[in-house]
């Protein structure tokens, strides 16, 4: 093995094609090189959902599930709901005591994500989002210390946050006794993915193809997706390297690529057949996962076992980590 590696999903919805394409591809290949751990970061959720307890609770049956079928392995990787390693939350309040304000205040990603729920307006506001929401980095920085996770596979948005995990851990060895490895991100090469509109895929869009969605449903969106804005009539060139149906079959319909593209310069092909050949390109590439999904979906207990597994064994590593850390503070 080539070290150990943390990663995790808040449980705020289904899992969309962005996370599959943008991360758990990623994920299922690094299972077989490195000691994986796989969170479901049910409390880092509640930091902007806690007037929705319940359907986080309900969001973590459809992340295990997506997970799972997207091909996660508990046989090889310890998948775990972050509520049940209740160490976390102990590292997370010691780490506190030497985590500088500033650096939580000036922390982008925390601060765009306030912006984005209209919490603050200016940057000057980010004093009146909740303690729990400032936080949020710290308590990050326990769940990847807590494992002494040598890399964490993220997309960029999470680059700050690594970096404050980074200065934490490097405080606290220098104070206390050099326990913690400083952990390196894993940005890995992934498609783009754009939601049916066009923008960035995101559930606050309301434009995600998700991984659970069913054929019909597929079909109906790809259907629906915006194309090329300078084509407007059949007989227009259209301009693929401008479209987002373009960029789904760039990654679900390699053998046809330069066909489709020719035939959309030349205008021998119309959108609503190139969203079609799109559609069922996508079905059929998702099929295997979705087929893996619906077994799971029968048996609930099983996911709950499988969850119940993999936090046992996290709690393993996380306990003994944390009996180091009570240590070296020497306060107990
Ligand atoms: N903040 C991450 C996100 O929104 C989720 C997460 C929580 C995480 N704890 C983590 C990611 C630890 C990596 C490591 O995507
Ligand atoms: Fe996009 Fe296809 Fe229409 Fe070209 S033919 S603009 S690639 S949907």
């Amino acid at each position: 093995m080539k070290g150990t590696i943390l990663s995790g999903m808040r449980p705020t919805g289904k899992l969309h094609l962005g996370n599959l394409e943008g991360a758990l591809r990623q994920w299922v290949t690094l299972q077989d090189e490195y000691k994986c751990f796989w969170m479901i970061a049910d409390w880092h959720a509640l930091t902007t959902s806690y007037g929705n307890a319940q359907e986080v609770k309900q969001n973590v049956l459809q992340v295990a599930l997506d997970f799972l079928s997207a091909g996660l392995d508990p046989e090889k990787s310890a998948i775990f709901r972050q509520s049940d390693v209740k160490e976390h939350a102990e590292l997370h309040l010691l780490l506190s005591m030497i985590t500088p304000t500033p650096l939580l205040i000036r922390n982008p990603t925390v601060k765009e994500q306030a912006r984005d729920m209209g919490l603050i307006g200016g940057d000057e506001e980010m004093v009146k989002i909740n303690y729990g929401l400032l936080g949020y980095p710290v308590l990050q920085a326990a769940d990847i210390l807590i494992y002494k996770a040598n890399f964490v596979p993220v997309g960029k948005d999470q680059l700050s946050h690594l970096e404050i995990t980074r200065e934490i851990a490097r405080k606290f060895n220098f104070l206390y006794k050099a326990i913690f490895p400083e952990p390196q991100p894993i940005i890995g090469e992934y498609p783009l993915i754009l939601g049916t509109d066009g923008r960035k895929m995101s559930k606050s869009y309301d434009n995600c193809i998700f991984i659970s969605d069913s054929p019909e449903v597929i079909r109906e969106k790809v259907g629906n997706m915006f194309t090329d804005p300078r084509r407007i009539y059949r007989s227009d060139p259209g301009h693929p390297d401008e479209c987002p149906v373009f960029l789904y079959h760039l990654i679900y319909n390699e053998s046809e690529i330069s066909e489709i593209k020719e035939a959309c310069q030349n205008a021998k092909i119309g959108c609503v057949e190139c969203k079609r050949l799109c559609a069922e390109a996508l079905v059929q590439r998702l099929a295997p996962i979705r087929e893996k999904r619906e077994k799971l979906e029968q048996s609930p207990s099983l996911i709950f076992d499988i969850l119940g597994e993999g936090a046992r064994k996290a709690k393993e590593v996380a306990s003994a980590t944390m009996e180091e850390v009570r240590e070296a503070i020497g306060a107990w």
